[in-house]
C-alpha cells in the first residue's frame, strides 16, 4: 500500500519518515566533524558529505512535505484528549519547518562564505546569496540554534510515540513500523 490509509501510513510515508531518520544519524556527527576536526583532506571530504547530504535531505523533505499535502494521513486514534491531539500537530509542523529551514539555513552559509560545492562530487549547487562574511556568520548561528531545537523536539517526538504505545497503548506507533498496515 503505497499511499496512506485509514488506519495506518503507506509505504511512501514510512520510507520517508525511516530513511530520513537513518540520514540524520549520519548527518549529525558529520556536522560534529565538520566543526570540531583540525583542517586535514579528511576534514574536507567529510564537509563535502555533510553537505551533500543535507541537500539529499531537503530534497527528501521537500517531497515529504508535497506527499503529505497530497496523501491526507491516517485520523488521529479515539479517544486521544483535544491537547495531544494539537501538541502532535503543532510538534509534526515545527518538525516540517526544520527539516527545511536546517539545511536552507546550511546552505546560505555555504553561499555567504562563497565556497564552492559539488554535491557529492558530482554537480555545483548555486549560489542562493552573494558572499556576505557578516552574514555567513550568522546564518552559522541559525543553523546551529536550529539543529538545538531539532534534537530537542525529536527527543519529545520520541517521547511521545513511547508514551502512545506504552502508556496509553493505542496504535500511533505501530501505525508507523515499516510492514504494519492495519
Ligand atoms: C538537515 C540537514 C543538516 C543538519 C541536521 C546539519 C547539522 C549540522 C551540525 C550538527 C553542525 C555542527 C554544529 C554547528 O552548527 O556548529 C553543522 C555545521 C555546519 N553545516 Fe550543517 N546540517 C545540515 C545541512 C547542511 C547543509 C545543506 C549545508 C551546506 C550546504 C551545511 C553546512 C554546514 C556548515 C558550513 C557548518 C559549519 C558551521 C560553522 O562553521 O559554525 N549543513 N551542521
Ligand atoms: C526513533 C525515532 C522516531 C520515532 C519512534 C518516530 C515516530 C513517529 C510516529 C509514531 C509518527 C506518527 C504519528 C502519528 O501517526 O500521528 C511520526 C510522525 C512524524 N515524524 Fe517521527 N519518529 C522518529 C523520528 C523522527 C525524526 C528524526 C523526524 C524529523 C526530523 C520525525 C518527523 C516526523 C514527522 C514530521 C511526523 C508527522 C507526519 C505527518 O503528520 O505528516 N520523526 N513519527
Amino acid at each position: 500500500m503505497l499511499r496512506n490509509s485509514m488506519q495506518a501510513w503507506g509505504a511512501i510515508a514510512k520510507t520517508l519518515h525511516w530513511s530520513m531518520l537513518a540520514l540524520f544519524l549520519v548527518q549529525i556527527p558529520l556536522g560534529w566533524a565538520a566543526v570540531s576536526w583540525r583542517l586535514s583532506p579528511l576534514k574536507i571530504d567529510l564537509f563535502v558529505w555533510h553537505k551533500s547530504t543535507g541537500i539529499l535531505l531537503l530534497a527528501l523533505a521537500t517531497i515529504r512535505i508535497a506527499w503529505r499535502l497530497a496523501n491526507p494521513p491516517p485520523p488521529s486514534v479515539d479517544g486521544l484528549p483535544r491537547w495531544e491531539q494539537r501538541a502532535g500537530a503543532a510538534s509534526h509542523a515545527a518538525l516540517y519547518v526544520l527539516i527545511v529551514s536546517i539545511p536552507m539555513s546550511g546552505w546560505v552559509i555555504n553561499s555567504a562564505a562563497n565556497i564552492p560545492l559539488n554535491v557529492f562530487w558530482l554537480f555545483p549547487l548555486p549560489d542562493i546569496t552573494a558572499p556576505d562574511k557578516a552574514l555567513a556568520d550568522i546564518a552559522a548561528r541559525v543553523h546551529f540554534g536550529l539543529y538545538v531545537a531539532l534534537s530537542v523536539l525529536v527527543c519529545l517526538h520520541i517521547g511521545a510515540a513511547l508514551r502512545h504505545h506504552f502508556v496509553r497503548r493505542n496504535n500511533i506507533l505501530v501505525r508507523m513500523l515499516p510492514g504494519r498496515w492495519s
